[in-house]
């Protein structure tokens, strides 16, 4: 059985090559990229997916009256895309909770902050402003909360004196395109295992 892998986006999408590439390889073993989706058209991720044939799928939320319209519209593609699991990778927006009930313990995301510290926006200037020596990233699975799931992963990586956000920024994602498709291929091999909040690797 192939593992059906959709990725939301709203940007740049680096995280998305890293898991194609990490499938591609075979890194990540039987998955397959059946859908990219994006809430921004001109979001670079899109071009991304096509340039590996990848169905490539901009949802405009304007086009929606209701943030649950939006998640139908959400839940609809992703059925077409027959997904066993959606991983958030740069996607800026709190899915709802049809969402997120109909992909119980299935939804990773990545964050670039060691959760619980540093949720939301701009996670490596909170670090920096906060003054902390380490932070890092963590892969977890998403609940109706913000950056407050399961942690699957973490990695971290110190934050030097010279450092700028951009600088800090590069050396995290660095770790990010380690530890998700890391946390990827754990789910495809069925050795993630979750009680309560502790996700447990078998
Ligand atoms: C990453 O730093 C990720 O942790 C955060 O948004 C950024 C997305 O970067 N959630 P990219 O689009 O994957 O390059």
């Amino acid at each position: 059985m192939t593992l059906n892998i959709a990725v939301l986006i709203s940007g740049r999408g680096s995280n998305l090559q890293s898991i194609i590439d990490n499938v591609e390889s075979g890194y990540i073993p039987n998955a397959n990229v059946s859908v990219v989706i994006s809430d921004n058209k001109d979001a670079y991720g899109l071009k991304r997916a096509m340039n590996h044939g990848i169905n490539a799928v901009f949802i405009d939320p304007a086009a929606y009256q209701s943030k649950e319209d939006l998640d139908n519209a959400l839940l609809d593609v992703l059925a077409r895309s027959s997904t066993d699991v959606l991983l958030l990778a740069g996607f800026m927006r709190i899915l709802g909770s049809d969402v997120i009930n109909a992909y119980s313990n299935r939804i990773m995301n990545i964050h670039p902050a060691l959760l619980p510290s540093f949720k939301g926006l701009h996670a490596q200037k909170q670090a920096l402003d906060y003054g902390v020596k380490i932070t890092g990233c963590t892969v977890h699975f998403v609940d109706e909360g913000m950056d407050s799931g399961p942690i699957i992963l973490q990695k971290s990586v110190p934050v030097l004196d010279s450092d700028t956000e951009e600088s800090l920024s590069e050396r995290i994602l660095a770790q990010e395109h380690i530890i998700f498709p890391e946390a990827v291929k754990l789910f495809a091999e069925g050795r993630l295992y979750v009680k309560g909040r502790r996700v447990h690797i078998l």
